[in-house]
């Protein structure tokens, strides 16, 4: 059919699709069930990764890797703890991108920068090394090195200069897990893309950390929080009306695949519940918990009644705001330390991207002027 004789209304799709339900790869890493709420994750169920012990970000990392088809590293804890020690030798170079107001931007500049022609492994550990340096520069801190004999979620802790604790190790641990992989999401698409064309690691990095800042996707969880805090003394329902008034999407609400509540948020609210048994002098979290249900509640009743065909349901973002909350983590960290986790799920999607040596590219429909 000749598209350039219909009127454009007749050629452009009602609403954009965004690529909903189009299958566009084969994944050995993880699976979504939009419908059952389940997640696996490297062939394990994700709040069984998450939640029985050993329960380390590495193990996760190293499971995820070799389905990817990388060779085995048997080394992993030893290779990323060598990595962040690296990546901190390099800091003082960085120091103009590190000092960027926003987490995420000084995250994708250094990594950028720092991180040029180094190998998966080495980026992976290079990233929670930037997160902190970045952190504690921008409060007017000198960065603190890396201890090797740490493990990632520990070490990362530490390095913010937060106080030690196993029990939120443990938690920031759990957080890490849930969220290093989860089908073909925007960033993992959009550096799967980058490896599709034959680029290495840094490249394919950048490209998911740019997509994972939006607050579509991983930027959502730093604006949870300040609407957990403007409705404590308001009636929820009342502001959640308002923001919807005025154009604003409820945060930490809906989802492109899950019609059921998101699965981690049931792993979060275990995990919560696991740290305030072993913290009983932080009443803060029960307190915070309590409220976020309200809020969640009151938050589902509405968008049920705006969009009764839609199930909008609390998503990974609202639970993780509160979990990285109890663990000490600002909130201007939050989409940076999902990135430090999410990068294991980039690095070995682009690792099984490459493997297909296939290039990925979509169309477009024409909808613009046609030349004389
Ligand atoms: N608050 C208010 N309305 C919402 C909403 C939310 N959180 N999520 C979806 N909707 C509405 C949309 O406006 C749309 O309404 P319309 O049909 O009248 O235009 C309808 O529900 C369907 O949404 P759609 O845009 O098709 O959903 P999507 O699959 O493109 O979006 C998200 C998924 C995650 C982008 C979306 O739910 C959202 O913006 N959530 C808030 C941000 C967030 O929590 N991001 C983290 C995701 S893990």
């Amino acid at each position: 059919m000749n598209l350039a004789g219909l009127p454009i209304a007749d050629r452009a799709p009602s609403k954009p699709s965004g690529l909903e339900g189009v299958v566009v790869a084969e994944t050995r890493l993880s699976h979504v069930d939009g419908e059952r709420g389940e997640l696996f994750i490297a062939g394990a169920r994700a709040e069984q990764l998450a939640l029985s012990d050993p329960g380390h970000f590495e193990l996760v990392v190293e499971r995820l890797w070799e389905l990817a088809g990388a060779a085995p590293e048997p080394r992993l804890r030893e290779r990323l703890a060598q990595a962040r020690v690296a990546a901190f030798a390099r800091i003082e170079q960085l120091d103009h991108a590190l000092a960027l107001p926003d987490a995420m931007d000084a995250l994708l500049a250094a990594t950028a920068q720092g991180c040029a022609g180094v190998d998966a492994l080495s980026l992976l550990g290079a990233l929670p090394v930037y997160v902190a340096a970045s952190a504690r520069l921008r409060a007017g801190h000198a960065p603190i090195a890396p201890d090797p004999a740490r493990r990632t979620a520990a070490d990362l802790m530490r390095m913010l200069g937060l106080p030690e604790s196993p029990a939120r190790a443990r938690a920031l641990d759990a957080y890490l897990i849930t969220v290093s992989d989860h089908g073909l999401n925007a960033s993992t698409f959009a550096a799967r893309v980058v490896a599709s064309t034959g680029s290495d690691a840094m490249p394919c990095v950048v490209a998911g950390l740019g997509a994972l800042k939006g607050p579509l996707h991983g930027g959502a969880p730093g604006p949870v929080l300040d609407m957990l805090d403007a409705t404590t003394h308001v009636e929820p329902r009342v502001w959640l009306e308002q923001e919807l008034a005025e154009g604003r999407r409820i945060m930490g609400m809906g989802h492109r695949i899950y019609r059921v509540r998101d699965p981690r948020a049931f792993v979060f609210e275990r995990a919560l519940a696991r740290l305030e048994a072993e913290e009983p002098a932080n009443s803060a979290i029960a307190a915070r918990l309590a409220h976020a249900r309200r809020v969640e509640h009151a938050a589902e009743t509405l968008l049920n009644e705006r969009h009764p065909a839609r199930p909008l349901r609390a998503n990974v973002e609202f639970y993780t705001a509160l979990l990285l909350e109890a663990v000490g983590i600002p909130r201007a960290l939050f989409t940076a330390i999902f990135a430090v986790a999410r990068c294991a799920g980039w690095l070995s999607h682009c690792e099984e991207q490459r493997r297909t040596g296939r290039l990925i590219r979509p169309a477009a429909r024409y909808v613009g002027p046609v030349p004389d």
